[in-house]
């Protein structure tokens, strides 16, 4: 035992810089790691500090911008945060083939989200059921009160589902509350109404409510994708044929269909931390939309018409907001929804959607063909390029010569840059 103990009672009542200092002792950061872990960037530290508990630093991720999208008739840019390489650049060339056609048309369903109430102890579950039936109208008028603004905005609680399952211990009795959140994520507004319905509930029913918690299977908030991409414009009607065989895979495979959706949430999850979204609850909908129908499957789809070209397909929940959470408090989260020029959840939904189908189509064009790893390596050359010290012309010149001699490691990174400074020095 090295002494040391993460046991520090009231840590969370100290100071950024206190809880900093305990940290620098505790892990024995150096002066340059204290720095840079201290430094917030663009967030102002204050808001971070009351975003999480136990603040300490920040951590900065890079920034972008997809080009070349045209969406349901508007141009967009579109703000894409991420770690990996490729992504971007991927996301970019898609939209830009898929412009002939008129763009990609991406349309969302109402805000309306779910929550759910689970009701237990029930002699009767059917009869529970019927109860809570006919209390729907009363349910209702309950979960509006707790949100006077969000009926004022034309949104609230608005129907009303009870389902009765069977679980290893016993039936429970489900019941669904369909909210439309409208501009919001509406975890909040949901919760908030769970809670106050749930003792209603048992009074009438004799039950016993645990859980009252909003699901992640937004399957009443869906975007729908779709868009047309020529055969001419990406290589013939081999390429077509093989993002086909491709999609066909994914949909029987279960194996390959967790990475082909990997490959859509790569787009729209980028987008959902440029402008601040849950984005854990964005893959928990993503992937249990998948799995809907009792076996986990592709989210998009992918067809060759009858002239040879191609046409995508997707559906999937888009559980989004552009009011309250990070999206309010962090001021990046805000400029990426004015690049987008963003005034509704449901915009930003429709661009999430398009982005996702046209990362999915960008990773299955590569598969499909050259294989993923050309591009891949491309920028991770250039990255161990500058992390051995490149700058300037520099990191493309040791990024080609390490991807002509198909050795892209740091250590040849870093030989030859110190070779190159070296002749550049004589
Ligand atoms: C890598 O981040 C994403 C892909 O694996 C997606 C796919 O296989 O479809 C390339």
């Amino acid at each position: 035992m090295s002494g040391k103990s993460s046991r520090i009672p009231k840590f969370y009542k100290l100071s950024i810089e206190e809880r900093l200092r305990k940290v620098i002792e505790f892990a024995e950061l150096n002066e340059d790691e204290s720095k840079l872990l201290a430094n917030f960037g663009n967030l102002d530290r204050k808001i971070a500090d009351v975003m999480i508990e136990n603040v300490v630093g920040g951590m900065t991720y890079p920034f972008a911008v997809a080009t070349n999208f045209l969406i349901n008739g508007r141009e967009y840019l579109v703000p894409m945060v991420i770690e990996e390489s490729s992504v971007v650049a991927a996301a970019s060339n898609a939209a830009r083939v898929m412009r002939r056609d008129g763009g990609i048309r991406s349309i969302a369903t109402e805000s309306i989200m779910i929550g759910q109430i689970q009701l237990v102890d029930v002699e009767n579950p059917f009869y529970a059921k019927q109860i809570i039936i006919d209390h729907k109208d009363e349910i209702i008028k309950i979960a509006n009160e707790q949100d006077p603004i969000l009926v004022k905005l034309g949104g609230g609680a608005k129907d009303l589902e009870v389902r009765v399952i069977d679980t290893r211990i016993g039936p429970m009795v489900v019941t669904h509350l369909h909210v439309d959140v409208k501009d919001a994520m509406g975890a909040n507004a949901v919760n908030t109404m769970t809670e106050a319905v749930a003792p209603y509930i048992e009074d009438w029913t004799g039950g016993r409510v645990y859980l009252r918690i909003i699901t992640n299977l937004a399957d009443k908030r869906l975007v729908r994708t779709r868009v047309k991409v020529y055969a001419d414009d990406i290589g013939g009607e081999e390429v077509v044929d093989g993002i086909v065989a491709a999609s066909a895979f994914a949909e029987a495979d279960p194996y390959r269909a967790a990475t082909h959706n990997k490959g859509i949430m790569n787009g729209i999850i980028a987008v959902a931390l440029a402008t601040g979204q849950d984005h854990r609850a964005l893959e928990a909908g993503a992937h249990s939309y998948a799995a809907k129908d009792g076996w986990y499957t592709a989210l998009s789809r992918w067809d060759k018409t009858p002239d040879g070209n191609l046409v995508g397909t997707m559906e999937m929940p888009m559980a989004v907001g552009i009011i309250g959470g990070a999206v309010k408090v962090h001021p990046i989260a805000r400029i990426a929804l004015k690049i987008m020029g963003v005034t509704t959840a449901k915009e930003l939904a429709e661009i999430m959607g398009a982005v996702g189908l046209a990362q999915n189509f960008a990773a299955l064009r590569a598969l499909a063909t050259e294989g993923i790893q050309r591009g891949h390596m491309k920028l991770h050359a250039r990255n161990l390029a500058v992390m051995a010290g490149a700058t300037g012309e520099l990191i493309d010149k040791v990024a080609s010569i390490m991807i002509k001699e198909r050795r892209i490691r740091f250590d040849r990174a870093k030989e030859l840059v110190e070779q190159f400074t070296k002749t550049r020095k004589l």
